[in-house]
């Protein structure tokens, strides 16, 4: 394995499947058994998970909801996503413990740093949720954040297109796509593969964030394992 401890961002989004809003079983019970190989492996798996397939803050902003409440039912969001891949984890008898960022002890745990890290070392996969417990912030940015809390080796990024691309994959077929990538270019292209605030923390930190397909069977450990897939976002290029 290449890495040890790996924090792994997973969008809402990527939750809902075709579905395109909700949770679907199918796509959660892929990505538990992808995760349950690398816990089996003896890797250090923590997970941000985002809320988008629930709901958006900045979407519900643009739509003249209060840019706060809207963050702050986007965190929430994020909540129920945690607990539903705590649930189907646990469920194919991996160990988990979910941390919010926002208190509410009736559900899960507080976040707290120390304990996030001895939960890893025992084995157990911990989710981070409520994102960084401040509205204006991105899950993207919780996951910069958790990563460098924890002393992650990696951000693994899943998205649906197998990396970054100069132009949109999906409506330009001349779009090439990036192997390698420094923060800083990411950011000055406004190539909108995390924001400037999750990317601007990696680079100072000297993160290395990997952008990658999870659809894609066994992407997950193909890429803890060292093989060369989608996008490295990277210090020296
Ligand atoms: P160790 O002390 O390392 O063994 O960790 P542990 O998580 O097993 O111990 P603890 O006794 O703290 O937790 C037992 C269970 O209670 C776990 O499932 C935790 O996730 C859960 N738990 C701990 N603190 C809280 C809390 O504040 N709120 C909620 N809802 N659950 C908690």
């Amino acid at each position: 394995m290449k890495y040890k401890r790996v924090l792994l961002k997973l969008s809402g989004e990527a939750l809902s499947g075709n579905q395109g809003h909700g949770v679907s079983e199918e796509i959660l019970d892929t990505l538990s058994l992808e995760v349950k190989e690398l816990n089996q492996k003896g890797v250090e798996v923590a997970i941000v998970i985002g809320g988008g397939n629930i709901h958006r803050g900045v979407a519900g902003a643009t739509k003249g909801m209060d840019r706060t409440t809207s963050d702050h039912m986007g965190m929430l969001a994020t909540v129920i996503n945690s607990l539903a891949l705590q649930d189907s984890l646990e469920r194919k008898g991996i160990k988990t413990r979910v941390l919010t960022a926002i208190e509410m002890k009736e559900i899960a745990e507080p976040y707290i740093r120390r304990r996030a890290m001895r939960h890893l070392e025992k084995g157990r996969v911990v989710i981070f949720a409520a994102g960084t417990g401040n509205p204006y912030f991105t899950t993207d940015t919780a996951a910069a954040l958790r990563a460098n809390e924890i002393d992650a080796d990696v951000i693994l990024k899943a998205t649906k297109v197998n990396g970054v691309y100069d132009m949109d994959p999906m409506t330009n077929k001349e779009a090439k796509k990036y192997d390698t990538l420094s923060y800083i270019s990411a950011i000055n292209k406004g190539l909108k593969v995390m924001d400037s605030t999750a990317l601007s923390l990696s680079m100072d930190n000297d993160i290395d964030i990997i952008v990658f397909n999870v659809f894609e069977r066994g992407n997950i450990m193909k890429v803890v394992m060292g093989e060369k897939l989608g996008t490295r976002i990277t210090k020296n290029v």
